[in-house]
């Protein structure tokens, strides 16, 4: 007789303990503790169990990873069949389906079990006592492959059954799927290792699943639903399939929450639509939904026919997922001039509607999916989302397929394309001149807090852009190319409105620096950055001179916005333009520019903290940068004044231990009117 040691106690408490909690985690979704806690426990088990190897059992949930890789997978016949499912793609098939079935029962209305289908691979877990004995695939219903040691590897897949009173043999049904969320880091990881990328979560899933290395299927983000029973032996189930599962919740097995009961066809078709408007935001994949006969005496009385039974039906999703080839690849210019390769293709009904075009994104994607004119492809489109293509059938390329190269001018414009190092996004350097990026420059060049035309709306700029009458913003400005007839004459005008249209136009050449900068669209240069520049440099020319060293001297721009300028400048249909402009009477009074300006507070540094009443923060700044100060968020020895508004924050109490000046905001007020008064 063998007596219980302490570290016997201790071990058998601590592994009750884990597998409690992974119960409240994977089961009920509901942790009681932080997972840090729970890696703890963990710790401390393995740090037992290595004092006493003698007491490691293969169900101690520190046993889940096996050592070593198998030479190959055994076959496991199913003592119970594996059977698939028909399909029904429509209403009508399920209203037909629920007829079928009222007949044969002769009852009114059938009650189902609703359960969403998972886009995964069919598993059976085979518990003996309570214990996880075996697990196997489909395989073709009748015999499948032995995964036992992937399967253990599942966190969500219980070693041992809890609760009480489970059936001596019970075989569990149930379906392995890789969430969203954990196929895209998996990704992540595989494109970083130079690796490639899996096509969906379902392959992923199964590529997983398949693996000869257990340790390798370990670091698989793979999940478990169960669904369903296999044989059973030694106790009787509830007699309703939506007992059963909660009967296996109540196990530890792992079920969908999304499961319901659900009386009558009508009943059935809601619950379907409803899922259906929430397929995109489920954390994972699903392709239908599975019906089944709730009773499991009426499910008997209907049998099966061949591989499928009469008592359950899987009401299929439209697919996300269609094959065909691509006609060729053509180069799509967006509004910001960006060019993104599209994919032309042989219409495709694919995710309810057909396609004929499919995103490739960028160069880099084409280049690593290898994606050529001519190939046959799998294209995907869930959702509202733009369709794309997924991977290429290469055993179906044909000999003249094409590759892809991302041209150097813009297909619309023919001005240079660029692509900034360590960008994914090649884009059209045209700017205004681009028709494909005009409308939208003109829009904004028109808008209130640019050019502000009042009367020239969006609906106006499409249609003058679609005449052509505008080539460029300068046309606006020009009678000649835009007389007050064709104005008058286009949709939705007339003589009084042109005549209008036309003052406005006047009435917008006399505007300011900054206005006039940030109308031109340069990428990110907004208000605030245009203000900036028009203080910093005080005119046009200047700021077309100014190089990278003089541009990065501006308060708030950064690399990437004078990466953006400069672009913007040195390209001659901008320069044409801006001169046009000009040349048409757009105007504006040049302002002292701050670098001309006296800096008596250059070489300071100062921080702003609190509220002041006199101005924003913002405005403080502005005034101090102006001044030649340098403006920071945090106190530092090297900090020279503190301006301390209502309401301080922490920043003050620093200041007052490293000893820096402080100014409240009358001092503050004194000394810039004291340099400004300098000037
Ligand atoms: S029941 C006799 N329930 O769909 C019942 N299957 O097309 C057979 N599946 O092989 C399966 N979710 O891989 C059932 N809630 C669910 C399911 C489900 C996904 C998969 C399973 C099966 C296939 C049948």
């Amino acid at each position: 007789m063998s007596t219980t040691t302490d570290i016997e106690q201790s071990i058998a408490q601590l592994r009750d303990e884990i597998n409690h909690h992974s119960y409240q985690y994977y089961v009920l979704d509901a942790p009681q503790i932080p997972d840090a806690e729970y890696d703890q426990l963990m710790r401390k088990l393995e740090a037992l169990e290595k004092e006493a190897p003698e007491l490691i059992t293969a169900d101690s949930p520190t046993q889940r990873v096996g050592a070593k890789p198998q030479a190959g997978f055994d076959e496991v016949v199913h003592a119970v069949a594996m059977l698939s499912l028909d399909n029904a793609f429509s209403d009508e098939e399920m209203r037909l389906f629920d007829k079928r079935l009222r007949e044969r029962l002769a009852v009114d209305a059938v009650t189902y079990c609703a359960e969403p289908k998972l886009d995964g691979l069919a598993v059976s877990l085979r518990y003996e006592d309570g214990r996880l004995i075996r697990a196997a695939t489909r395989g073709d219903g009748r015999v499948g492959e032995e995964i036992t040691q992937n399967i253990r590897t599942i966190s969500s897949v219980p070693l041992c059954l809890i609760g009480s009173s489970w059936p001596r043999i019970l075989e569990v049904r149930g379906e392995v799927y890789m969430p969203r969320a954990g196929f895209e880091a998996l990704n992540r990881r595989q494109l970083e290792k130079g690796d490639k990328p899996f096509v969906n979560p379902r392959n992923a899933a199964a590529g997983s699943l398949r693996q000869l290395d257990p340790r390798v299927t370990a670091t698989r983000p793979l999940a478990i639903y169960c669904y369903g029973v296999g044989e059973v032996e030694g106790s009787e189930l509830p007699p309703l399939q939506s007992e059963i599962l909660v009967r296996l919740k109540s196990w530890g097995l792992r079920v969908s929450p999304e499961t319901q009961q659900v009386n009558g066809i009508e009943a059935c078709l809601d619950y379907y639509h409803q899922i259906g408007a929430r397929r995109d935001a489920l954390p994972y994949e699903i392709d239908g939904v599975v019906f089944k006969v709730d009773a499991i005496k009426q499910q008997q009385a209907l049998g099966a026919v061949a591989r499928a039974p009469r008592w359950a039906i899987a009401y299929k999703f439209p697919a996300q997922e269609a094959m065909t080839r691509v006609i060729d690849i053509d180069v799509q210019v967006g509004r910001t001039g960006a060019l993104t390769p599209v994919a032309r293709l042989e219409p495709v009904f694919v995710g309810g509607v057909t396609v004929t075009n499919a995103t490739l994104h960028n160069e880099d994607e084409v280049q690593r999916k290898d994606v050529r004119s001519g190939d046959m492809v799998v294209v995907r489109r869930a959702g509202d989302v733009i369709p794309e293509v997924v991977s290429v059938v290469v055993a179906r390329r044909p000999d003249n397929a094409q590759p892809f190269v991302m041209p150097h001018e813009c297909p619309v414009c023919g001005s240079e394309v660029r692509r900034v190092e360590g960008e994914a996004v090649s884009r059209c350097s045209g700017g205004l001149y681009c028709p494909a990026q005009r409308k939208e420059a003109v829009k904004h060049f028109a808008s209130r807090r640019a050019m502000d035309i009042e009367g020239l709306g969006d609906k106006l700029v499409e249609q003058l852009v679609e005449m052509g009458w505008l080539h460029s913003v300068a046309d606006l400005y020009d009678r000649d190319a835009l007389p007050h007839h064709k104005l008058a004459g286009l949709a939705r005008m007339g003589d009084k409105s042109a005549t209008n249209l036309i003052a406005a136009i006047e009435k917008s050449k006399q505007t300011t620096l900054a206005r006039f900068l940030f109308a031109l669209g340069i990428r990110e240069v907004g208000e605030a950055t245009a203000q900036a520049l028009a203080n910093h440099f005080g005119s046009l020319p200047a700021i077309m001179k100014a190089d990278e060293a003089a541009l990065l001297q501006v308060p708030d721009v950064g690399p990437v916005v004078v990466a953006n300028l400069l672009a913007f400048f040195h390209e001659p249909h901008n320069r044409e333009v801006i001169a046009s402009l000009q040349r048409l009477g757009v105007h504006w009074p040049d302002v002292v520019a701050a670098v001309d300006l006296p800096q008596p507070l250059a070489g300071k540094t100062f921080v702003l903290t609190g509220t002041m009443t006199t101005m924003t923060r913002d405005e403080a700044k502005k005034k101090l940068q102006a001044l030649g100060a340098k403006v920071t968020s945090s106190v530092s020895k090297k900090t020279s004044y503190v301006v301390v508004g209502a309401d301080p924050g922490s920043k003050r109490d620093k200041a007052e231990k490293l000893g820096v000046t402080q100014l409240d905001e009358t001092a503050f007020n004194q000394l810039l009117s004291e340099l400004q008064e300098g000037d």
